[in-house]
């Protein structure tokens, strides 16, 4: 009995001893070049999983999704403005934030194995993902905007980068926000032409 008491005291005290050398050595690279081992990433991924799972259950998705072109085009101006950079749009290589973020954020624009349910895809646009770089938007917007971008993931795998374009030069910048008045800056269509009113598809809130 004593000495299991002592093998797990010495184990115990060699985990902590490795711990701290990690911690105050420098020894651990920070760096986001290196791939997770696959043991890691494992974890990582199904930590992840579950957790969204668990916590987008109570989420009601019946009736956010309207099928409403105006709910579509205000999905995309978001898209456009706050996610293309990262999550890629179609026909477009990846840009050098996607490049070189780790994990990889995935191509919302391709068809996926595991398709998110509306009420997951919510929770996370809402919520964001911790140590990853994906952003928790829900801090700047109503809920309304987050379900207007979810509508629109749930059409972009079948968009041709046509498509894309065609609302890219039709559907102003800017989207609805709430509270935050100015946290997004207007360099792009607005900013060159001044006012253009006259070409918005759809009319939107601010
Ligand atoms: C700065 C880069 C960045 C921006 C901007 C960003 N994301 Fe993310 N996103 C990520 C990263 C990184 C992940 C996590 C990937 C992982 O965990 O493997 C992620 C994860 C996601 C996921 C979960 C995918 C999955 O398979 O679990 C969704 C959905 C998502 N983002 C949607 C969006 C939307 C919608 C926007 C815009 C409102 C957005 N993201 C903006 C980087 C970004």
């Amino acid at each position: 009995m004593k000495s299991i008491l002592l093998s797990f005291i010495a184990l115990i005290t060699i985990i902590l001893t490795a711990s701290l050398f990690m911690v105050f050595s420098g020894t651990f690279n920070v760096s986001s070049n290196w791939e997770d081992p696959p043991l890691l990433e494992w974890l990582l991924v199904e930590t992840r999983e579950n957790s969204v799972k668990k916590r987008a259950k109570s989420i009601k998705e019946q009736g956010r999704i309207t099928g409403e072109q105006s709910q579509l085009n205000n999905g995309f101006r978001s898209y456009r403005e706050m996610c293309a950079n990262c999550h890629s749009s179609p026909g477009q290589a990846k840009s050098p934030i996607a490049v070189g973020l780790n994990p990889t954020p995935p191509d919302l624009t391709k068809k996926r194995d595991h398709e998110m349910s509306a009420s997951e895809l919510f929770w996370v646009i809402k919520y964001g993902i911790r140590m990853t770089g994906m952003p928790a938007w829900g801090q700047t917007h109503k809920d309304g905007e987050i379900w207007d971008i979810v509508a629109f993931l749930k059409i972009l795998p079948d968009l041709k980068s046509t498509d894309y374009l065609d609302l890219d030069r039709t559907l102003e910048a800017g989207h609805g926000h709430s509270g935050v008045s100015d946290h997004h800056i207007n360099t792009t269509k607005q900013a060159h032409e001044g006012h253009n009113s006259h070409h918005d598809a759809v009319p939107h809130s601010h």
